[in-house]
């Protein structure tokens, strides 16, 4: 996709908002490494994170050279280096239904100091991103959030969700399937590339999944030098009868100080590329000794273990919103995914931000392949931009949102067009 976002000016409608508050906003120059260390000081501070040390600012810069990163900067501050607001964005494939990807604008890093709060700081900066990627030409952002409140207000809806279970392991017998292959204990250096491939291998199965690598990835491995988890983090792998990895897993273990048959296992990551390293991993994690209770976070919202296990009550579900998404251009956005019934219908779209308001033909072949184009037809379907980024990946049905009062007019076609066969799902957090 190469690097053309760093190069993009930087929005002036926001920078003038911004100035008439007396703040500047910046583009970072991520060679200047002392302006990066303060950027990435106010950014972990933003998080309530703890301070930054030499050798983690330095670890995260040399994984920052493609990400466009501004900051927000207060010069009458004593400290005016450190801004008082983040954000970092870089261009990712976002799989859709039917096997393919559409550019998003990656959003994250989105922080403005407690100083500087609710005076319109983080609306200026994501609109500035919003009209970055329009220019840009991606007709999606995206992005995970901390709070499910914020970014409904900037018309972002949650288009794929997330489970996290809590599994009682002493209830729950393994009674899924019992793969040939085998389980093996890697360390994280032995997943880099691998894993990786494996990963790249069903990134277009899933919908709602975005390309990644560099810092993204090795998260994942727990490679960060300032990763208190990771020190406990285990990895293994599985390989089928061939020897082919097909599936990786990776998890901790945490001692209860009153009962050392009564460990917590915390499955972090699970990635898989076949039913049977999908059954062989799940078996590892529940068969182990000394655990009592397994926690699995940021799981599919369709994940099968449940229907693997003597007890389906082992199995405690908790959901969430994980992937929220921003349709900013509707044409581009509809025509990059696969439907699943043909028939035409007039969308009625509102969008305060403009970039998607309006009236919109979907015309869907027998192949499943979208025509849009903007009418003056009456609709026969109405939503707000949010809630056609909460249908877009068919994680949840416009019937629904229907009954919500949300989506109004004919939901039930909609419903047969954009359902999908899998669930959409991120497996990472950005
Ligand atoms: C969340 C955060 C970025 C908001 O920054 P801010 O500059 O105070 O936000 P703004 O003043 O620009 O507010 C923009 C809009 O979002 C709303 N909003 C802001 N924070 C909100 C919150 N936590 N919950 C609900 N709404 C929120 C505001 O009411 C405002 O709505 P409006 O413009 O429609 O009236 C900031 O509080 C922060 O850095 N929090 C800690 C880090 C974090 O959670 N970042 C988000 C990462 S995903």
């Amino acid at each position: 996709m190469g690097n053309d976002h760093l190069d993009l000016p930087i929005d002036p409608t926001s920078r003038e908002r911004l100035a008439a508050d007396g703040l500047r906003l910046e583009l970072l120059d991520v060679s200047d490494k002392q302006a990066f260390a303060a950027w990435t000081r106010a950014e972990a501070r933003g998080f309530h994170g703890p301070q930054q040390t030499d050798a983690a600012i330095e670890q995260r810069h040399g994984y920052s050279i493609d990400r466009r990163i501004t900051g927000v900067y207060d010069d009458s501050l004593p400290v005016p280096e450190e801004p008082v607001a983040t954000t970092k964005v870089w261009p990712a494939d976002l799989t859709v239904p039917g096997h393919r990807a559409v550019r998003s604008w990656a959003i994250s890093d989105v922080t403005v100091a407690p100083t500087h709060r609710r005076r319109g700081v983080a609306r200026a900066l994501i609109e500035a991103e919003l009209r970055t990627a329009q220019a840009h030409g991606a007709p999606i952002a995206t992005l995970t959030v901390s709070e499910s409140t914020i970014y409904g207000h900037f018309g972002f809806g949650p288009a794929a969700l997330a489970r996290d279970l809590t599994i009682d392991a002493r209830r729950a017998s393994w009674t899924g399937p019992r793969p040939a292959g085998r389980v093996h204990f890697v360390n994280a250096d032995q997943l880099l590339e691998p894993g990786l491939a494996l990963v790249e291998r069903v990134r277009l199965a899933t919908p709602g999944q975005i390309a990644y690598d560099g810092v993204l990835w090795d998260r994942q491995l727990g490679m960060m030098v300032d990763d208190e988890v990771a020190k406990k983090q285990r990895h293994v792998r599985y390989d089928d009868e061939n020897g082919q990895m097909q599936g990786w897993a990776s998890y901790t273990l945490t001692e209860n100080p009153d009962d050392f048959t009564q460990h917590r296992l915390d499955l972090l990551h699970l990635v898989t590329a076949t039913d049977d390293a999908y059954a062989a991993l799940w078996r590892f994690v529940l068969e182990m000794d000394l655990v009592s209770e397994v926690k699995a976070h940021l799981r599919p919202v369709d994940e099968p273990v449940r229907w693997m296990v003597s007890d389906f009550r082992a199995v405690k579900v908790a959901e969430l919103d994980h992937l929220w998404i921003r349709v900013l251009d509707v044409p581009a956005a509809l025509e990059a995914r696969t439907y699943a019934a043909s028939g035409r219908l007039v969308l009625r779209v509102t969008d305060p931000f403009e970039a998607g308001d309006g009236c919109w033909a979907l015309e869907i072949d027998d192949a499943g392949a979208a025509t849009v184009s903007p009418t003056e037809e009456p609709a026969d379907v109405s939503m707000t931009i949010a809630d056609l980024a909460v249908i877009y990946l068919g994680g949840t049905s416009p019937r629904v949102l229907q009954s919500a009062g949300r989506v109004h007019g004919d939901a039930t076609a909609l419903d047969a067009m954009f359902r999908s066969p899998v669930a959409p799902f991120l497996s990472i957090w950005f």
